[in-house]
């Protein structure tokens, strides 16, 4: 990450390490005193109701906020954050091509030759996000789900070791959410470190080694079974979560479905 003087970087166990982290927007705090430690190769379920930070975390991780006090460093090697659907600039005039062959600039460098590898990262991604047929159209002119696919095999293609998904699901389709699942589960698999934010309190439960639940400060953090509890989750949302049967549900989101 980008900080002033010698960054202090996380050893290879540890993805992403956050040491009270403070910070503010529009001179408010978004985030307050976070310290937390992500060990490589976990799945990672981001909840806290809209305005808890969860953006912002991510954004600080990559270096797009600045903390006002404390770090969040990602360890070593390629990061790739896949934005918040609302956030995306929906008149970008490039091709669903280039947004994916965009996932290897970073590696690359603007002026690197694209070579074989480079080529096969971003055809695989095209293929397995099932964008093929629409990867000769313009970004902009796609829907919102389409888009959000095609910045999944964006991010696919960038063959990160960190992964920061900001609502990837929210939007998609049937297939193409199963899709995802179960390119996070590959992800992990290749010993690779996802961290997803959602509004889906059952996948958060099910789906991820580690929850985090974020409420401006850090409200919980560890496996399902310890930071899923009604009692943490209650207080995350704030008393917006209400149990109906076996379901948990977000009340701020049922209405429109779980991002
Ligand atoms: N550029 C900005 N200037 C001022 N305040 C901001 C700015 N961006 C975000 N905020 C505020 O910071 C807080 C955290 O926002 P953030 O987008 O990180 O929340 P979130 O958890 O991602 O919410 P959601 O679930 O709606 O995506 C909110 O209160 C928001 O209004
Ligand atoms: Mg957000």
């Amino acid at each position: 990450m980008q900080t002033a003087g010698a960054a202090l970087h996380a050893p290879d166990s540890l993805a992403v390490v956050a040491r009270s982290l403070t910070v503010e927007l529009g001179g408010k705090e978004a985030l307050t005193d976070l310290s937390f430690e992500l060990p490589t190769g976990s799945s990672v379920a981001l909840l806290g109701p809209n305005g808890a930070g969860k953006t912002t975390l991510f954004r600080a991780a990559v270096g797009l906020v600045q903390p006002v006090s404390g770090s969040i460093e990602p360890g070593s090697g390629p990061v790739a954050f896949v934005p918040q659907r609302l956030e995306l600039e929906p008149s970008f005039p490039a091709t669903v091509r280039d947004v994916v062959r965009m996932g290897r600039y970073g590696e690359l460098g603007w002026l690197g030759r694209f070579g074989e590898r480079d080529r096969a990262l971003v055809d695989g991604a095209i293929e397995e996000l099932g964008i093929a047929a629409l990867a000769e159209r313009r970004f902009g002119d796609l829907s919102g789900g389409e888009r959000q696919r095609a910045l999944l095999a964006q991010a696919t293609a960038q063959d990160a070791r960190l992964l920061l998904l900001d609502e990837p699901f929210a939007g998609l389709d049937a297939p193409t959410n199963q899709a995802l699942r179960d390119r996070i589960r590959r992800w992990r698999h290749e010993g690779r470190t996802i961290v997803v934010a959602t509004h889906d309190l059952q996948s958060a439960s099910r789906d991820y080694d580690l929850v985090i639940c974020l409420n401006r400060r850090l409200v919980a953090i560890g496996p399902p079974a310890e930071a899923c509890t009604e009692e943490v989750l209650g207080e995350t949302f704030a008393g917006r979560v209400v149990r109906v049967g076996e379901l948990l549900i977000d009340t701020a989101h049922h209405h429109h479905g779980a991002g």
